[in-house]
């Protein structure tokens, strides 16, 4: 492109005399570009024209070297983001479904009865070197959202930051073709765009999605009882920092490009169809952020089996080193005193805590559903999903982080009602009482009568229509007006290791008492003296 000398002398005059080069008023004019290259940008003139600039080759450009903080590392922190947010009005319209204030993925505004918009969006700066790959996961991310609450994303505007007079036209064409391209496999049409002059690369979609709204899965439908189980391999953060520095192996590159890249669809297809109580998908807060999301809706304690998380490859070797980004550390403090981890290894903290980019869906379903969850994904090429926690109580929201042999919950297989079988036995109760109150036993004499006993028992104890928790407690509540010690003496421990409190069991033996008498009344003093103190 020929220089126009007379525009740039007539943009230059102007920039002169008010002492600040007119396109970007924090350099001098004449600027470094001009002295430089010659080159104005201010009068139109392209670095990439100017005989003189080093030119860049597109093939040799590092996405992530253009950027400060890798993919969703780059999120502003859940804790600054709340003391922002709590200043401003709630939205309060009975067609908004889901809105700000649960911390869901994405917003749901009711048009008819058949039909909801779940809206959302999301933009992060480059997590790989490769700007078709960078487009394909800034699709898979920004549709994931849609998935996460059980709807099907149909619509997508693209927004794009690029320093376009210092990169390539080619870098940014090929980051939109690999967004367009992963679109077309979600079914989602591109419907328009906005892009910034940015010194930063960023990237990433506006979407609009649908969902039926009774089949709609937010946050907070865990319950005691849910198995959560996890779609994609953790890690993502660790590796894209590992690659930063130099120090990932190309297999570990390789494993979390395609994890990232990879659609939801699948996923989010199965959950809905297998009745899934909430469902959140992982990205920048870390399991620990958005699982602190699911148990404080929800209500709920949750376990994190940490020697069950499926992990991308090398990812255990890196923690080890310590290669950890700060978001990390960010979000274990959003979690704050609902987390718990004791004689937990750092490294495992270090994956439960980094920020994912495009990370997979975490889904809290009955323990039945999940196990078919978790098979139909397997035999659907979503290999890695794995069960990796439970929901253990009902509570103000906490987490804990244990071996997945330390859980209660960790036994429960098909069609197993709850986790009592699991529990080691309490020493002083005589072991025939154990059994019988002990559904699916598997120490329980092989006779026919008692294991069609057990089997009754076992349909007896199942959370139905109610939860595992309050059937706990009704049990007590029977035990004790039966005066049946052994039994008293097995479910109270049981009940405390649960989640629920002193007051709660005390509250149900009264309701017993009420109804027994005086009989009732000598029996449970006689046994709340017994109650395991704190
Ligand atoms: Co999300
Ligand atoms: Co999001
Ligand atoms: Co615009």
């Amino acid at each position: 492109m020929a220089k126009d000398l007379a525009k740039r002398k007539r943009v230059m005059g102007r920039s002169i005399r008010l002492g600040h080069c007119v396109c970007d008023p924090r350099k001098p004019c004449p600027c470094d570009t001009l002295k430089q290259y010659d080159v104005c940008t201010c009068a139109g003139e392209r670095l990439a024209d100017a005989p003189t600039a080093a030119k860049v080759d597109p093939a040799t450009i590092r996405l992530t070297q253009h950027v400060r903080h890798a993919g969703c590392a780059s999120k502003i922190n859940a804790e600054d983001l709340r003391r922002v947010l709590a200043g401003l009005p709630e939205v309060h319209d009975p067609r908004l479904l889901v809105g700000t204030a649960t911390a869901d993925d994405a917003g749901v505004f009711q048009l008819t009865d058949q039909v909801a918009l779940v809206q959302t969006v999301d933009v992060f700066t480059p997590c790989v070197d490769d700007p078709y790959l960078f487009g394909q996961i800034a699709a898979a991310n920004s549709v994931s959202d849609v998935y996460a609450m059980g709807g099907r994303p149909v619509t997508a505007l693209s927004i794009v930051g690029f320093p376009i007079e210092s990169l390539p036209h080619e870098v940014m064409q090929r980051m939109l073709r690999g967004g367009l391209d992963q679109l077309r496999e979600a079914g989602t049409l591109i419907v328009g765009g906005h892009s910034i002059n940015d010194e930063e690369i960023k990237f990433g979609f506006a979407v609009t999605g649908v969902v039926e709204p009774a089949k709609m899965v937010t946050n907070a439908g865990a319950q005691p009882g849910d198995l959560l189980v996890l779609t994609k391999p953790l890690g993502t953060g660790i590796v894209a920092l590992a690659a930063q520095i130099g120090r990932a192996s190309p297999q570990a590159v390789e494993g979390a490009a395609r994890s990232m890249a990879a659609l939801n669809r699948i996923a989010s297809e199965l959950m809905v169809a297998l009745g899934a109580h909430a469902c959140t998908d992982v990205t920048g807060f870390g399991l620990v952020g958005h699982l602190c999301h699911i148990v404080r809706e929800s209500g709920v304690t949750a376990e994190v089996w940490w020697d069950a998380l499926p992990l991308l490859p090398d990812v255990w070797d890196y923690a080890k080193a310590g290669i950890l980004s700060g978001a990390a550390e960010r979000n274990r403090s959003f979690a704050g005193a609902a987390f718990s981890a004791e004689e937990v290894p750092e490294e495992a903290l270090s994956v439960i805590c980094d920020a994912q980019t495009s990370g997979g869906l975490l889904v809290a379903l009955a323990p039945e559903a999940a196990h078919e969850y978790v098979a139909r994904l397997h035999a659907a090429g979503v290999a890695e999903a794995a069960i990796v926690g439970a929901v253990a109580a009902k509570s103000e929201g906490k987490i804990i982080v244990i071996r997945r042999e330390g859980s209660a919950m960790a036994g429960m297989e098909k069609g197993t009602p709850t986790n009592r079988d699991t529990v080691a036995p309490a020493a002083d109760a005589p072991a025939a009482a154990q059994r019988a109150c002990c559904a699916g036993d598997p120490t329980a004499s092989p006779t026919n009568v008692s294991d069609a006993h057990d089997a009754f028992l076992g349909a007896a104890f199942a959370p139905g229509a109610i939860d595992a928790v309050t059937k706990e407690l009704i049990t007590i509540s029977l035990a004790v007006l039966s005066r049946c010690e052994p039994c008293v003496r097995y479910h109270v421990p049981q009940a405390l290791k649960m989640g629920i409190t002193r007051e709660e069991i005390e509250e149900v033996a009264w309701m017993a008492i009420a109804m027994g008498g005086a009989p009732v009344m000598m029996f449970w003093n006689q046994e709340a003296n017994r109650m395991p103190q704190e």
